[in-house]
Order: structure tokens, then sequence, then C-alpha cells
């Protein structure tokens, strides 16, 4: 039986003072394969009740076990600790976010600029009786933003969050792109506003951490270079495509 050590950045507001986290180690038996949650499941289980993060699908879908571990943005259920090349694993809540307890962080303000965009289909024409119908031209266009899993770790990685608490950051921009590529919205004029704007595009200044940090292998950068684009055609010549 091989052994890796987790070595966890805890913080409990109970006891720790607000902003000080401590380092706590702990030994992981297994045999061979062991993805980063499964050792996290063995704290908690046999070591340590207290340890507190987040999952749900334990299969890279639902974005809620994102951390850093060894210095990158990863999914914990999708990080075999055999790929870390390594049995020392340091393992970190997502770096600048408020932090609720140990390895979960307040995502209250990532998903309030996820709903700001409205990531629905808006449509002013009535409802057709059936289906509404796409080329598969118009469906390869959401083929890159549809994957993404609003996990954070794009949020977590933008200096332009860090800096500006109300720019909307890379997650909602790639969800506005979504939208506005979708041959089946009909909300142009609506949705605008709400990136063409402070808040939005020109709050964005090309770092492309986001890329590096996306564990979908995701480009939001593609995305808002996208909105910058039709924002300016629509000044120009009054559309966006
Ligand atoms: Fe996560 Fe990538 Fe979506 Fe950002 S773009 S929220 S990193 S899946
Ligand atoms: Fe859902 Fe890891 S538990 S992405």
């Amino acid at each position: 039986m091989r052994t890796v050590t987790f070595h966890i950045k805890r913080y409990d507001p109970a006891h720790d003072a607000e902003g000080s986290t401590r380092v706590q180690s702990y030994e992981i038996p297994h045999a061979g394969q062991l993805t980063v949650l499964e050792g996290l499941f063995y704290i908690q289980e046999n070591l340590d009740a207290s340890l507190a993060f987040r999952y749900c699908c334990r299969a890279s879908i639902c974005g809620s076990c994102a951390m850093y571990i060894n210095g990158r943005y990863r999914l914990a259920c999708q990080t075999n600790v055999l790929h870390l090349h390594t049995d020392e694993v340091r393992i970190e809540p997502l770096p600048h976010m408020p932090l609720v307890k140990d390895l979960v962080c307040d995502m209250t303000d990532f998903f309030a600029k996820y709903e700001y965009i409205r990531p629905w289909l808006m449509r002013s024409s009535e409802a057709p009786a059936k289906e509404i119908l796409q080329s598969p031209a118009d469906r390869h266009k959401l083929n890159m933003p549809i994957d993404c899993i609003l996990c954070g770790c794009c949020y977590s990685s933008c200096p332009s969050v860090w800096g500006e608490d109300h720019y909307l950051g890379p997650h909602a921009l790639l969800w506005a792109y979504r939208f506005e590529v979708d041959s089946r919205d009909e909300a142009r004029k609506e949705r605008l506003p709400m990136w063409d704007n402070e808040r939005g595009v020109y709050r964005r200044h090309t770092i492309t951490n986001c890329i590096e940090a996306c564990p979908k292998e995701l480009n939001p950068t593609e995305g808002i270079q996208w909105l910058k684009m039709a924002a300016v055609r629509r000044r120009l010549f009054g559309k966006s495509r």
C-alpha cells in the first residue's frame, strides 16, 4: 500500500481570526489510483470529520470541487494523485475568493454576476409549436462556451476581478457570448447594455490567465474578444454580425 500526504490550507471561522489560515497535513493510504476528491473523503471519514469541501457530481461536470492543487487550478474529482508525480499534495481553496471554511469559497458574487447577464434564451416572437431548429453551423458556434461548468477557476485567476469588484468576470462574459452567438436568441438589444459597459468587456485587459486556469480547456478570452468586436460593429454598422 502506498501513501500520499495532503497538506491542506484550513480556515475555521469559529476558531481562526479572519484572514488567518493554517496548513494541516494528513497521510492517506492508496493502492495506486486515488483522486484528490477521494483522498478528501478518506480524511473526512477516517481522520478529521471537520474538514469542509464541496463536491457533487464526481465526474467533472458540476464544477463544485474546483481547488488550487500543487500550484494549479484543478477539479479535485478529475485529478489523480498519480498524475501529480509526487507524494506531497498541497491543496488550497480557490485563491482571491472570500472563504467560508477550509476549501469552501463564497461564490455569491460569482453567481450573481452570472445571473446578471440573464443566462437563458430570450425570445420576442411567439413560441413555435415545435422545437426551434438550428443549422449545424449555428450549433457549432456554441460548442466552446456551452462546456463551461461554472467552476470559478477563471474568475479566481483573473487580476481584473481582484482589482475591480464590479467587473463581471470571464465566466459571465463567456456566457454573454454564448447567448449572443445562439441563433435562437432574439434579445440582442436587451443584452447589449449588460456587457457593453464599464462592468463588462472594457474592464478586461487580455491577461489570459483564464485560459490557463480553465480545467475544461475553454477559452473565455476568445468569447470576450468576439463581444468587443460585436460592440464596435454595432456602433459602426448597427449590427453585431
Ligand atoms: Fe470554469 Fe472554464 Fe467555465 Fe471559467 S470558463 S467557470 S474556468 S469551466
Ligand atoms: Fe463535480 Fe468535481 S464533483 S466537478
